[in-house]
């Protein structure tokens, strides 16, 4: 989600430090923003030269010790583990500016244990952007235990300039997006597992019915199973309500390695550069 992020800080006249430890993915996220502003170009809802102003202002680093180092906000968008987040805390909060505010888009990890590793808990906050970032509007802005009313305001503020909707929750397992999104996911695997419906007659009933652009299966392989498997595993672990345990067949599909759109299949089948969506052979039966 980093590529989008920083597409959406830059298009907002922001100066953006693009950091990741690889170049590799450094000079692929370039390519997919790229790509993302032409879209718009050809849109014509940004001129070419706005593209140019936008990719003009991103610089990249593979050093998060300089790339943060004249950082007013930072927002860490890595790998869904507590452990690389408090390296990367540790490390920001050493080499940003006292001032910096440091933000995280983790879809379910703790604010407040993320803040404690920081000797700046009351300037630690979560910006948590949706997928694909430049189009979605919601910025799910949560306070930590510790986090101020200040870094709060000034967040919320920055939001709001970017064009998003910033809506303040409370730091608690899966604060609010993925607490409603998640269970509702794993309703829809239990669904299929039960043999009530097959994958697309599961996914026409909510898109028809709710008017939800994806039905919640094909959403599901958007966002990666593995993703929607650990955030399962976060809200039954930290409520320690069997409510949310995880489908069985979920965690069966990521133990195989069927992890979605990233991986080729899911519940559905993905071909590369076509958009057709076809049902999995696995669910065509
Ligand atoms: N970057 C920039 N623009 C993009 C884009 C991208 N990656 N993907 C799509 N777009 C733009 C298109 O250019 C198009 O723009 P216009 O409206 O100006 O024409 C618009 O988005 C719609 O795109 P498409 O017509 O190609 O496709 P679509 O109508 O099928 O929409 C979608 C695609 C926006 C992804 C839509 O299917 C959707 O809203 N799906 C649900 C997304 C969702 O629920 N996201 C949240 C996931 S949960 C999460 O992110 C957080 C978490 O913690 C798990």
């Amino acid at each position: 989600m980093g590529n989008g992020i920083a597409h959406v800080f830059a298009q907002g006249g922001h100066s953006v430090a693009l950091i990741d430890i690889s170049a590799d993915s450094l000079e692929r996220a370039l390519a997919t923003i790229s790509k993302n502003l032409d879209r718009q170009v050809k849109k014509e809802k940004i001129s070419e030269a706005d593209k140019e102003a936008t990719l003009g202002r991103i610089t990249t680093f593979t050093s998060t010790e300089e790339g943060v180092k004249n950082a007013d906000l930072v927002v860490e968008a890595a790998t869904e583990n507590f452990d690389i987040k408090k390296k990367i805390f540790e490390t920001m909060d050493a080499h940003a500016p006292a001032k910096a505010i440091l933000s995280t888009n983790t879809s379910s990890i703790s604010i407040t244990e993320i803040a404690a590793v920081t000797k700046r808990p009351d300037k630690v906050i979560g910006m948590h952007f949706m997928n694909p970032v430049p189009v979605m509007k919601l910025v799910e802005v949560i306070r930590g235990y510790a986090t101020s009313d200040a870094t709060t305001k000034k967040v919320m503020e920055m939001s709001q300039k970017l064009g998003k909707m910033p809506v303040e929750v409370n730091d608690y397992p899966g604060f609010v997006a993925n607490r409603v999104l998640m269970p509702m996911i794993n309703e829809a695997v239990i669904t299929l597992h039960e043999g009530v419906a097959g994958v697309e007659e599961i996914d026409t009933v909510m898109k028809l019915g709710m008017a939800h652009p994806m039905g919640p299966l094909q959403l599901a392989d958007f966002i990666g199973l593995d993703v929607c498997l650990s955030i399962m595993n976060v809200l039954y672990n930290g409520f320690g309500n069997p409510k949310y345990a995880p489908c069985p067949l979920l965690v069966n599909m990521v133990t195989a390695g069927y992890l979605g759109a990233k991986s080729g299949e899911g519940f559905y089948k993905y071909t590369t550069g076509s958009k057709e969506i076809v049902v999995s052979g696995m669910f065509d039966r």
